[in-house]
């Protein structure tokens, strides 16, 4: 709705500006881009599997009943805590309207729809839930869309949507993955320069936000803060090994104008540093280990 001004010029109505958009803090501007979309759905299976499962460090997942996946990219992730756990109904969020269709495709091919759903929502919003809503709130990846300041109202959101006892998890990386290719060690130090000069790192430092997790959601009101770390390896001949190069072959293309933007002249030879990448990870003695760590902790 718009108002329309004394002088014939229109305003926005106080609802209607507090919902536009934001403009974009991920990595990729274009939150409908199709190849972006590809990549996710073949990072999200390596990731899960190379984890051991959806909740591999979670005693007893058969006690959450409500669960919320947010920024869920694809789907594959609260897709798949469905389909090991009967009990349990999963709410997907994520900005992408593309992502959430085809998250809303692959839950009914499935069959999981009738206790998986897909909402298209800004989390560096309002949540828009009930208070104590969810058993469980996971967040994987939100170095990717989320800068340093934004973590407190963050961590505040997915706590408060949290029923007290229930958890909060978040999952997130080392941002240089260790390899024997020299190409791509100099592609993630690229992301790595971009991401804290993007305001997404406290400190241009290998190991992302890993060392910051636990301090960030004791600090916001988690109580009994516990880690879990997964090196996930990743060698040539492998479905794995061939996950991540198809990974790397659409994040070098999908993430160039965030790199360029943000890294700029450091960027120096990007075709050169992508061919000659794909060219040390398809030899055959290729192999690359990408950390990642878990950090969750309940709500009092
Ligand atoms: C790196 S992907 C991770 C997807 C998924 N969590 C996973 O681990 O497979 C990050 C996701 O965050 C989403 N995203 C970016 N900004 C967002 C925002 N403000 N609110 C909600 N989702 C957002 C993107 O659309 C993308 O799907």
């Amino acid at each position: 709705m718009k108002d329309e001004t004394g002088n014939g010029q229109r305003r926005d109505t106080p609802r209607e500006s507090q919902q536009q958009e934001h403009p974009s803090t991920y990595v990729v501007q274009d939150r409908e881009n199709q190849r972006e979309m590809l990549r996710l759905m073949i990072q999200d299976r390596m990731i899960t599997n190379g984890m051991g499962g959806v909740l591999p460090e979670q005693p007893d997942p058969t006690v959450f009943r409500r669960v919320l996946d947010v920024a869920c990219g694809t789907g594959g992730w609260a897709i798949e805590a469905a389909r090991t756990y009967p009990e349990m109904s999963v709410i997907g969020i994520d900005i992408s309207q593309r992502m959430m269709e085809y998250a809303r495709g692959q839950a009914a091919d499935q069959q999981v729809s009738d206790r998986v759903e897909f909402q298209v929502m800004d989390a560096l919003r309002i949540l828009e839930f009930p208070t104590g809503f969810f058993d469980l709130v996971n967040l994987r990846f939100g170095v990717s869309f989320l800068r340093t300041w934004d973590w407190p109202k963050m961590i505040s959101e997915l706590l408060r949507v949290t029923r007290p006892g229930g958890i909060v998890r978040v999952t997130d990386e080392e941002i240089i993955h260790r390899s024997n290719s020299p190409a791509l060690t100099e592609f993630w130090e690229l992301f790595q320069l971009s991401f804290y000069r993007a305001g997404h790192l406290f400190a241009d430092e290998t190991t992302g936000l890993t060392d910051h997790l636990a301090r960030l959601l004791t600090q916001h009101g988690c109580r009994n803060v516990q880690t879990k770390a997964h090196a996930l390896a990743l060698p040539a001949g492998t479905p794995e090994g061939q996950a991540y190069y198809d990974d790397v072959a659409h994040v070098v293309q999908t993430t160039r104008p965030f790199l360029q933007k943000w890294a700029g002249s450091t960027t120096g030879d990007y075709d050169g540093i992508r061919q000659r990448l794909q060219e040390e990870m398809l030899r055959p003695d290729f192999r690359a280990t990408w950390n990642l760590l878990t950090v969750w902790g309940s709500r009092s």
